[in-house]
């Protein structure tokens, strides 16, 4: 009998699967994680065929230089045409929980320049409703009391990020204990809290289209 997949051969198919996403000679935005690794790895066998890259994080720009990508400044880039990367929850209307890698507030960013958002996940991720895996939320740290005692009266249960810094100098809070039914509002809501920085909450801004690996191969949903 056939041993079942493990995750990481899910999330290899994935990676995979997602080079027919890619446009010829064009600049494509890199995520961030352990499947964005595979799919860093998998466009190294297209390299020719991508222009340029720019990357949601100092480890994906390691390792995308490293295989002789070249990796711009977003600043210098007037289009960023598709945006391949992870998630650590999706639901059925393409709204995700990002974060858990760390990455979220470069992420944000350049999932909203990027024209086309390809979410790329093992089948585990994929939820009825957000809120199982902890929300990140990116903070200032002068702000994290503050922010901590505003998401506790939202129904949240914030957790520091112990020793832990982003990228941006920032602090992280894991927000568990939620079930949440309006991503969208809730996003808006956690966006006014002063001192927020960004919020793992990929709902104004969701997937346009997922790769799903599961054991009977790779499931596209678009949104
Ligand atoms: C990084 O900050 C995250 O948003 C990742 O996209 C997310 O955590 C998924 O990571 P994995 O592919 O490692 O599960």
């Amino acid at each position: 009998m056939a041993q079942p997949m493990t995750q990481d051969e899910l999330k290899r198919a994935v990676a995979h699967a997602a080079l027919r996403e890619i446009p010829d000679g064009e600049i494509v935005g890199v995520g961030t994680g352990s499947t964005v690794n595979f799919f860093i790895d998998a466009l190294a066998t297209i390299r020719s065929r991508v222009r340029a890259t720019v990357s949601s994080s100092e480890r994906s720009t390691e390792r995308l230089r490293a295989l002789g990508f070249q990796v711009l400044d977003l600043n210098d880039v007037e289009r960023v045409p598709v945006y391949v990367d992870g998630a650590d929850e999706i639901e059925p209307g393409g709204a995700m929980i990002k974060g858990g890698g760390g990455a979220l507030t470069r992420e944000k960013i350049i999932a909203e320049v990027a024209e086309r958002f390809v979410c790329i996940v093992d089948a585990s991720k994929v939820v009825p409703l957000l809120g199982r895996f902890p929300l990140p939320v990116e903070v200032v740290p002068m702000a994290r009391e503050l922010v901590r005692r505003r998401l506790r009266a939202m129904g949240g249960e914030p957790r520091l990020r112990e020793g832990y810094l982003t990228d941006n100098g920032n602090q992280i809070l894991d927000v568990h204990g939620l079930q949440i039914e309006a991503p969208r509002e809730f996003e808006y809501r956690i966006n006014q809290i002063p001192g927020v920085v960004t919020v793992g909450l990929f709902a104004q801004r969701g997937a346009d289209v997922a790769l799903i690996g599961g054991a009977d191969g790779v499931s596209t949903r678009t949104f």
